[in-house]
C-alpha cells in the first residue's frame, strides 16, 4: 500500500471515530436517564472484550463464501434503533427480525426498550455467539440469535423486519427481498436502508435520514401489502414446498 493510501485510511478512520463519538454524545444527552441505554452499552462492552466486529469479519468472512460487498460491516447506533422501532410503533406484541444482525444492537433495543420479542439472523457465528452472550449478560429472554443465510430462506416469521442492505451485491439483495416477501405476513412492517423494498409487495410509509456508525443514511419505512386471493394460494403452495421457521424465542 502506498503512503498516500495509508494516510487516506488513517484520515477516514479518524473522521469515523469523530462521527461515532459525536453521535454517542448526542445519545448521552437524549438517553442518559434511560437505564436500557446504559445496560446495553455495558453489556456490549463486556460481550465484546478482546474482539471487534471487523475481527469477526476478517476471521470468518473468507470461509463464508460471501462477497466483500456483502461483508462490509457497519452498525445501527442504539439511539437510531430506538427511533426506527418507535417510528414503526413497535410494542410487546411484535416479533422484530434483523436480517444480518451483526452485533445485534437492534434486536437488543427492541427487547430492552420496547418489550418486543426479537430475532437476529446472522451468517457469521462470531456475531451470533456474542449476541447471545450480550443477551445473557442483560438477563434477557425473548431475544434469539440464529445462524443463517438470508439469501437461502425460509426467513423467521416476524411482524417487523429490518434489512441494512446498503452494500449488498445485487444478487443478494434480490434473494433476500424475495425471501422477505415470502416470510412477511400482510401488514408486517419493514425498514430497509439506502433502497426501498419492491413496491409490488410493500407499501411506502415514507423515508427519513438517520445516523449510522458510518454516517447518515436514508431509511425506507414499509408495510406489507395484503395478498390477493390468487397470490395467497400461490404463496401457501410456495411456503409449503419450502418449509418455514417460526420465532423460537
Ligand atoms: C451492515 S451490517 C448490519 C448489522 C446490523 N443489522 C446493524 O444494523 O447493526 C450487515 C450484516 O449482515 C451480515 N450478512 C451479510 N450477508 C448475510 C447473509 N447472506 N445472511 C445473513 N447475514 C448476512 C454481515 O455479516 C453483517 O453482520
Amino acid at each position: 500500500m502506498r503512503a498516500t493510501e495509508s494516510l487516506e485510511l488513517v484520515g477516514v478512520g479518524l473522521a469515523n471515530a469523530a462521527w461515532v463519538t459525536t453521535r454517542t454524545g448526542i445519545e448521552l444527552l437524549r438517553f442518559g436517564r434511560s437505564s436500557w441505554w446504559w445496560r446495553l452499552r455495558w453489556a456490549m462492552i463486556r460481550a465484546w472484550v478482546g474482539q471487534t466486529p471487523l475481527g469477526v469479519v476478517r476471521r470468518e468472512g473468507p470461509a463464508s463464501g460471501l462477497s466483500a460487498e456483502d461483508l462490509v460491516y457497519g452498525e445501527t447506533l442504539p439511539g437510531t434503533a430506538f427511533d426506527l422501532l418507535e417510528a414503526l410503533d413497535v410494542g410487546p406484541r411484535d416479533v422484530v427480525v434483523d436480517l444480518g444482525c451483526g452485533r445485534g444492537v437492534l434486536p437488543l433495543v427492541a427487547r430492552l426498550a420496547f418489550g418486543a420479542r426479537a430475532i437476529g439472523l446472522e451468517v457469521l457465528e462470531g456475531f451470533v455467539m456474542r449476541g447471545r452472550r450480550a443477551a445473557g449478560l442483560l438477563g434477557l429472554e425473548g431475544v434469539d440469535f440464529q445462524t443463517g443465510d438470508f439469501r437461502e430462506g425460509p426467513l423467521p416469521r416476524g411482524t417487523v423486519y429490518f434489512l441494512a442492505g446498503t452494500c449488498l451485491e445485487a444478487s443478494s439483495w434480490a434473494a433476500v427481498t424475495r425471501n422477505l416477501a415470502d416470510a412477511a405476513p400482510p401488514k408486517a412492517r419493514a425498514v430497509s436502508l439506502s433502497q426501498a423494498l419492491p413496491s409490488a409487495e410493500w407499501e411506502d410509509l415514507g423515508r427519513r435520514e438517520m445516523a449510522f456508525s458510518w454516517g447518515p443514511a436514508t431509511v425506507f419505512l414499509h408495510r406489507r401489502r395484503s395478498r390477493s386471493r390468487r397470490t395467497r394460494s400461490a404463496h401457501r403452495a410456495h411456503v409449503r414446498s419450502k418449509g418455514s421457521t417460526g420465532p423460537s424465542a
